[in-house]
């Protein structure tokens, strides 16, 4: 893994076509999964499927997604005949949280504690047996935190020097006219909340729908500034290592 040159890696992927970027990542490294949020990147699973069969995919339960979420992640399950991981949170450090400061406390004082426990130590704790994981997100997502996005990239957050851990973006190019153009094109699945106005889905108490020109992920987290818009699962974004340090 080490001996991976990132640099040269990244200048043969760079504006390559979603395809070409997986066909790379699954290629390259035999230990990797694709992390499915239960939202629109199930273009991700379906692409990932004509070029692998036997495709690892988990999805981190919160305990808090929609119930519409829920019935979508075994829709897609189903749809496809493949097994997606789901990953739950550690009740052992859950519990006395919720004791202490209820269901709703990230409306006073942030996200970042509740999505640390419910979201990022279960992927912690998965990505720890990778050595690489393939995500849905795009640059277009957001201006402020995503917008540098490279079409891989070495994980800073999760991985380290000892073990170093790639994070492939192969939808990092495309915007959301080109995936909702693929997903009627190719009748993937979709979760039935997109009808509901909801575009960037997370959390049920987290997400709500948006008005039409309001940017997507103006519906995360709403009370809260969009620099700070990243729940810990891609915190790299918010204060990028220069390439050279990544
Ligand atoms: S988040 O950090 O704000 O929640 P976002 O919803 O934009 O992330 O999704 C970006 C990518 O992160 C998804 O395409 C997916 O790869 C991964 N991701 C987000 N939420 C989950 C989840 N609950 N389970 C698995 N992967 C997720
Ligand atoms: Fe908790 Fe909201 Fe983060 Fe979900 S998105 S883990 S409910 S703070």
């Amino acid at each position: 893994m080490n001996s991976i040159d990132i640099t040269a890696l990244q200048q043969e992927l760079k504006d390559k076509k979603p395809r070409a970027i997986l066909s790379k990542a699954l290629s390259l490294v035999d230990s990797i999964a694709l992390s499915f949020s239960g939202a629109e990147d199930v273009i991700l699973i379906d692409l990932a499927l004509t070029i692998k069969k036997d495709l690892a995919v988990f999805c981190l339960d919160t305990g808090r997604l929609h119930p519409e979420t829920y019935r979508f992640i075994d829709n897609v399950a189903k749809h496809y005949g493949i097994t997606i991981e789901i990953l739950t949170p550690d009740r052992t450090y859950l519990d006395p949280f919720v004791k202490a400061k209820g269901l709703f406390s990230f409306y006073q004082d942030g996200h970042h504690e509740c999505c640390g426990l419910r979201k990022v130590e279960p992927l912690k704790t998965k990505l720890a047996q990778l050595e690489a994981w393939i995500t849905g997100q795009r640059k277009d997502q957001s201006i402020d935190t995503r917008q540098h996005l490279p079409e891989v990239q070495w994980d800073t957050t999760f991985g380290s020097e000892t073990k170093p851990l790639i994070k492939f973006n192969p939808l990092v190019n495309w915007n959301s006219a080109q995936v909702w153009d693929y997903i009627h094109a190719y009748q993937v699945p979709f979760n039935p909340l997109h009808q509901q106005g909801f575009v960037s889905i997370g959390c049920e108490p987290c997400t709500r729908a948006i008005l039409p020109n309001e940017h997507e992920r103006a519906g995360r987290w709403w009370w809260e500034a969009e620099t700070k818009k990243e729940c810990g699962l891609h915190a790299g974004n918010i204060n990028p290592l220069p390439h050279s340090q990544a």
